[in-house]
């Protein structure tokens, strides 16, 4: 089959591999029929590459057909229409039984010191094949697809995969008052999303992003928007009688480490090919760090920072002494994603498309555009925001 491969730090390939075939009898194969590219593929392209071998198949939001299933897979059958969640999870253990699947004690990538396997995402997270490929095999496929129906389009229900789930959590976890006020930083598809379920459940939501196509993506579906510059926490105070935002989320991310297991991160940094890499990594780190330090200055005191962009340095320095003045609460961690689909479910089937999942893909091709693609959503060329690769296009 065809699928989309790591061959390097900003390089991506489109190879002939061998189809993926069952291997467990909880293992479902099933076909591809839409697949994103992710921010957080983005980081596996520039910095997270010492956790990466070449041919490494990428994605992990990824639908389709059900082609093949496990004899111990009772809940699919060959030709079901269905989502495969980010992460791998069993569904019965005690963390998934209180719907932190992202802490699956059945899966844990435990010999790196992580959560449960991701899909396509390193061998920090069990160098599982991705989605962005003609077929894929679903691990735990008994508990993780989700089922949907035959008749609407892709795109309504894609992004459960991920970017929904995890917006969602992201305002569930800002713990805004009712009629409250929401701040999102960064505004690539979780803030986008972020932003959306914000108006949705009713709140004043204030959204920052350099990318003038993003914000205006942000003020269409209802938000007010704020260009980055060094005083935004000052206009978000300033816009919220001085005292700042109930709420923050913040949907940018470091780019800089990666993952939660910074031991590992330090060694990579050490991997690194080249001196000059190595210091682009450090300012990439150093400004990201600014959105999380903006996010705590902007809240309000006693209100909540609730992070989905991922951070894992050890080091990382953090300003303890305002947070601990200002009474902050901080929350953070991937998407439990079935934790969220009953949420999310009647929304993307919605007709009046209330989360407007059908306004956020810029970009659509074939996988042998992947290449392009990733350049392109890298930069932010070309309105780049939402890029959904079609393996049969
Ligand atoms: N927690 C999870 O389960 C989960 C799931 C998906 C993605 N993510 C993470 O969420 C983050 C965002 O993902 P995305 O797909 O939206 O990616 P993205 O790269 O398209 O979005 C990031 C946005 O942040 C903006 N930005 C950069 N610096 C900023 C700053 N200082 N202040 C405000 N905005 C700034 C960029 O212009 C861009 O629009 C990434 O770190 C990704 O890894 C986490
Ligand atoms: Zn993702
Ligand atoms: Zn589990």
């Amino acid at each position: 089959m065809k699928a989309v491969t790591w061959q390097g730090k900003r390089k991506i390939g489109v190879e002939q591999v061998p189809d993926p075939v069952i291997q467990e009898p909880t293992d479902a194969i099933i076909r591809v029929t839409s697949t994103a590219i992710c921010g957080s593929d983005l980081h596996l392209y520039e910095v997270l590459g010492p956790y990466m071998k070449s041919g490494d198949i990428l994605g992990h939001e990824p639908m389709g057909i059900v082609e093949e299933v496990g004899a111990a897979v009772t809940n699919l059958k060959p030709g079901d229409r269905v989502v495969i969640p980010f992460q791998i999870a069993c569904g019965h253990c005690f963390m998934c039984r209180q719907g932190l699947q992202t802490q699956c004690e059945t899966t844990q990538v435990r010999e790196k010191g992580s959560g449960a396997p991701l899909f396509g995402y390193s061998e920090l997270y069990g160098s599982v094949p991705g989605g962005q490929a003609e077929y894929l095999r679903v691990p735990h496929a008994d508990y993780g697809p989700i089922v949907v129906g035959q008749e609407l389009p892709d795109d309504r229900y894609l992004f459960l995969s991920d970017i929904l789930p995890t917006a969602w959590q992201a305002v569930a976890y800002a713990d805004v008052p009712a009629g409250g006020t929401l701040a999102v930083y960064g505004l690539g598809p979780v803030g986008q999303f972020s932003a959306r379920i914000g108006r949705h459940l009713g709140y004043r939501v204030l959204a920052v992003d350099p990318v003038a196509e993003r914000r205006e993506m942000a003020a269409r579906h209802g938000a007010e928007v704020l260009d980055l510059h060094k005083d935004v926490a000052e206009e978000l105070r300033d816009l919220t009688d001085g005292r700042g935002p109930d709420s923050v989320v913040d949907a940018v991310g470091m780019e800089a480490h990666g993952s939660h297991v910074g031991a590992a991160a330090q060694h990579a940094v050490g991997l690194l090919p080249d001196k000059l890499a190595q210091k682009a990594m450090e300012t990439a780190g150093t400004d990201r760090l600014s959105a999380l330090h903006g996010a705590i200055d902007a809240v309000r005191r006693g209100g909540t920072v609730s992070l989905s962009g991922v951070y894992g340095g050890m080091a990382s320095p953090m300003p303890l002494m305002n947070m601990f003045d200002k009474q902050l609460n901080l929350r953070m961690g991937q998407a439990n994603v079935k934790r969220w689909v009953d949420d999310l479910l009647p929304l993307v089937e919605d007709s009046a498309d209330p989360l407007g999942v059908m306004d956020m893909t810029t970009h659509r091709a074939g996988l042998d555009e992947a290449p392009a693609l990733y350049e392109k959503f890298q930069k932010k060329e070309d309105g780049c925001i939402k890029v959904v690769l079609n393996p049969s296009a």
